[in-house]
């Protein structure tokens, strides 16, 4: 018997979830231990290392979405990923507004409001954040699956290089 091997860049892009989902969790506890334990450099250095991650790594992972994934799915179904599109709007827009609070964090010892602040902003995008990440492993993901062919997989494959 002949085993094939998937062309799966799906599991690629979960993959990419699953140490999304590990740096949202990092920032979720740093960020909480700032509001309950007060300001440490190295509880802010954890909150700008993940923020620094979702900044930088999910940029790039959203624009492969979309430049590679989503165009083949829209030659069978648009509502989703104008859903998932506009989300990665909204989750650029919030990120910027975290990004501005962290800052703030700088030097000396950050007033308890701008704690605060970071930690209000973190919470919008880790909500945000997992609700998309839910979404496409749950709804868009398997769609991919359902209904694509091998080669509209490997097409998918080629543009991701
Ligand atoms: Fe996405
Ligand atoms: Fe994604």
């Amino acid at each position: 018997m002949v085993v094939r091997r998937p062309i799966d860049p799906i599991a690629r892009f979960m993959q990419e979830h699953d140490v999304t989902l590990m740096h949202l969790s990092s920032l979720n506890r740093a960020t909480r231990a700032l509001v309950e334990h007060g300001y440490s450099r190295e509880t802010a250095l954890r909150v700008r290392d993940a923020v620094g991650f979702l900044a930088d790594e999910v940029e790039v992972h959203n624009r492969h979405e979309e430049e590679a994934l989503f165009p083949v799915l829209e030659r069978y179904v648009e509502g989703p990923t104008d859903v998932m599109r506009e989300e990665h709007r909204a989750l650029k827009r919030e990120l910027k507004k975290l990004r501005g609070a962290v800052k703030k964090l700088g030097a000396g010892r950050p007033r308890a409001a701008t704690l605060k602040a970071v930690r209000t902003h973190a919470q919008t995008v880790i909500q945000k954040f997992v609700n998309h990440i839910h979404k496409e492993n749950n709804i868009l993901f398997p769609l991919v699956q359902k209904f694509l062919t091998r080669d509209a997989l490997r097409e998918i494959a080629r543009r991701l290089v």
